[in-house]
């Protein structure tokens, strides 16, 4: 089926299965790699991107329900090759191994901080439940996303 949607801010018409997972639409179809595949049941995180601005795990939507929605992968965060200020404060804080849960971890981080941008930090807890990292600290991790919350809200401040 043709599926119509939008990625990364732009739009995008693929021929494409409709039981195709989106992870894979994403990595085979479109080459976007940052998005990650472990569990492929929706319990690591791994693959998370936003729809529609939320977090959702991309091994559990399908390409049949991409249809007029709009995709955000860690790809579509950096803006004219700057990080945008979620990816910096993953770097500042050394919250970051691996790295393999990372681009999950952050884009839950941006689905959290678009619909609540001063959580508390049991909040971020919870938001950031379904991600695991087996190689990093959850507290530098819980400590980048604060930091990150405070400067999104001194952006939008100014
Ligand atoms: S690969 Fe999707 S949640 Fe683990
Ligand atoms: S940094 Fe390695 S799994 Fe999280």
């Amino acid at each position: 089926m043709i599926v119509n949607f939008t990625l990364n801010g732009r739009p995008v018409s693929r021929d494409l299965p409709p039981q195709k997972r989106l992870i894979d639409v994403l990595r085979e179809d479109f080459l976007l790699t940052g998005a990650k595949e472990s569990c492929g049941e929706g319990e690591c995180g791994a693959c998370t991107i936003l729809l529609d601005d939320k977090a959702v795990h991309s091994c559990l939507v399908l390409a049949g329900q991409l249809e007029g929605h709009r995709v955000t992968t860690i790809e579509g965060l950096a803006e004219n090759g700057e990080l945008d200020i979620i990816q910096n404060a993953f770097i500042e804080h050394v919250a970051i191994q691996c790295g393999f849960c990372t681009p999950g971890m952050i884009m839950s981080t941006k689905g959290l901080l678009l619909q609540n941008p001063d959580p508390t930090e049991e909040e971020i807890r919870i938001a950031l439940s379904g991600n695991i990292c087996r190689c990093s600290g959850y507290v530098q991790i819980l400590a980048a996303v604060q930091d990150a919350a405070k400067q999104l809200r001194e952006v939008a401040k100014a």
